[in-house]
């Protein structure tokens, strides 16, 4: 007898960690015999994979799985999932809340999915939050991009800012061994992956929990380390690699960077707070000055290297002269882009229980003086792409005008121009720039070597 394939849908909420474990759970699910569906109603198993960075991210994860709690009732045989990170904060209160749940499993447990789905389809209502060794991963992700691959390299976090859930809900940092990061480069190159950015939360930690020491007494294994180890793997063109945390970015990786051809020109380091006074209650371990050290040595290995970074707006205490020290901040670095958030109270964090908060106001009228300084500089920081040749690894076609693919400069531009994409995808090519936006630009293929390549010839 044959059975139709059951049918899942997964959305992701959330940060590019979220991004890859639902990539794995996918994986696992289809080694299971579940077949993906792009309409969570026509699925009968449904994985919401959540992030509760801040609130309105909460908010939105209960509204979809609103929805589809009543479904259930109609539907008894509707498998309801909450996976991420607001399924470890809240943990077995999401039952009491939406009691159609059939499990909730934090992202330590993205790769025992299986096992906890047996256990559901015995008839329990699993919640799996605990703390545990984060399982290296067996199964074959079912990744999103045949292009561009997440490479997780470190999970959890091991800082304390006052303002954060993160440590919270994906635990104490644990490093990947770099003999299997670079098997998995290695089987990403085998599948005619171009590109690959490592992730952590804070990647900047990877190696300081694997065991050894150098004779000049520093960790054996470190990002900088690691970016040595894979660089070597023939088919990987690119290496990119986030979130980096300005306490602990030393020079050596800026070096790594400059001289090692295939990692991009782009450093996402977030700031948070141009004021000192704010980063030391957010107890970020650094100073204005410190990030700005930063930026400028990387500028003097790498004049034109991109720079991107998030910042909060509205931390609890945060004068209007404090304030201003961030637009000055954005002002004087001149980001190629900047992720900007009002500071949100979140549950179990220090700064949720201080007094001294402001109003949503303040954050609201902050906020957008902020937004509006950023637009104008990220245009004048495009400028410098006009009538520039750019090499672009071709992604996908442009949605909006199917004559024309996009891609990412090594710089990570998004970049439009005409093409085919049936012959340019995975393509790294050559592109004049003829017209600059504040977070895009487009151009043309072209077609004869540039001059620079001429003269060298
Ligand atoms: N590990 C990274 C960022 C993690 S969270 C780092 O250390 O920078 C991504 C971004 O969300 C943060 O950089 C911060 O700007 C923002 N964020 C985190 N908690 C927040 C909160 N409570 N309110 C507003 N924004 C927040
Ligand atoms: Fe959160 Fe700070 Fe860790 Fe980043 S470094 S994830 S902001 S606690
Ligand atoms: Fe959100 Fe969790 Fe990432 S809270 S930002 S999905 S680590």
């Amino acid at each position: 007898m044959t059975t139709t394939p059951r049918r899942y849908h997964i959305t992701t909420f959330g940060c590019q960690m979220n991004k890859a474990d639902s990539e794995r759970m996918a994986g696992i699910l289809e080694d299971m015999g579940f077949e993906w569906s792009e309409d969570p109603n026509d699925a009968s198993l449904i994985l919401y994979n959540t992030c509760t960075i801040r609130d309105n991210a909460e908010q939105k994860v209960y509204s979809y799985l609103g929805r589809q709690a009543k479904r259930k009732l109609e539907q008894p045989d509707l498998t309801l999932i909450v996976a991420g990170c607001v399924a470890q904060q809240e943990g077995e209160a999401l039952l009491r809340r939406v009691p159609e749940l059939d499990l909730v499993m934090g992202p330590q447990h993205a790769n025992r999915l299986e096992d906890l789905l047996e256990q559901v389809f015995n008839g329990n209502q699993v919640v799996a939050t605990e703390a545990v060794h984060i399982m290296e991963d067996i199964t074959k992700p079912r990744r999103d991009s045949a292009v561009t691959a997440w490479v997780n390299v470190i999970y959890g976090c091991n800082e304390r800012c006052t303002y954060c859930v993160v440590p919270n809900v994906r635990g104490v940092e644990q490093s990947r061994t770099p003999e299997a990061i670079r098997r998995e480069v290695e089987e990403l190159a085998s599948q005619g992956y171009t590109e690959i950015t490592l992730l952590g939360q804070n990647i900047d930690a990877y190696g300081r929990d694997l065991p050894g020491v150098t004779p000049e007494g520093r960790h054996k294994h470190t990002l900088t380390d690691l970016l040595y180890f894979i660089h070597d793997v023939p088919g990987i063109e690119r290496i990119r690699f986030a979130t980096s945390h300005p306490r602990y970015f030393t020079e050596r990786l800026i070096k790594a960077c400059a001289e090692l051809p295939k990692v991009c020109e782009h450093f996402h380091i977030p700031f948070q707070s141009g004021d000192n006074e704010i980063l030391k209650a957010m107890a970020r371990g650094y100073t204005q000055e410190k990030y700005r050290r930063i930026i400028n040595t990387i500028r003097s290995y790498m004049p034109d290297a991109a720079i991107s970074a998030d910042a909060i707006v509205g931390f609890p205490g945060e004068t209007e002269a404090q304030f201003e020290n961030t637009l000055k901040l954005v002002e004087e670095i001149g980001f190629d882009l900047l992720n900007t958030a009002a500071y949100s109270p979140r549950p179990g964090t220090p700064a949720a229980v201080w007094s001294n908060q402001l109003s949503e106001e303040v954050k609201a009228d902050r906020l957008q003086r902020l937004n509006h300084l950023v637009s104008i500089k990220a245009f004048e920081r495009s400028q410098r792409y006009q009538n520039r040749i750019e090499e672009v690894l071709v992604e996908d076609q442009n949605p909006k005008d199917l004559t024309q693919v996009m891609g990412r400069t090594r710089g990570n531009r998004l970049t439009f121009f005409p093409g085919n994409i049936s012959e340019l995808k995975g393509q790294i090519v050559k592109v004049k720039i003829t017209e600059v936006r504040a977070f895009s630009l487009t151009g043309e293929r072209i077609f004869q070597p540039s001059p620079v390549e001429c003269l060298t010839v």
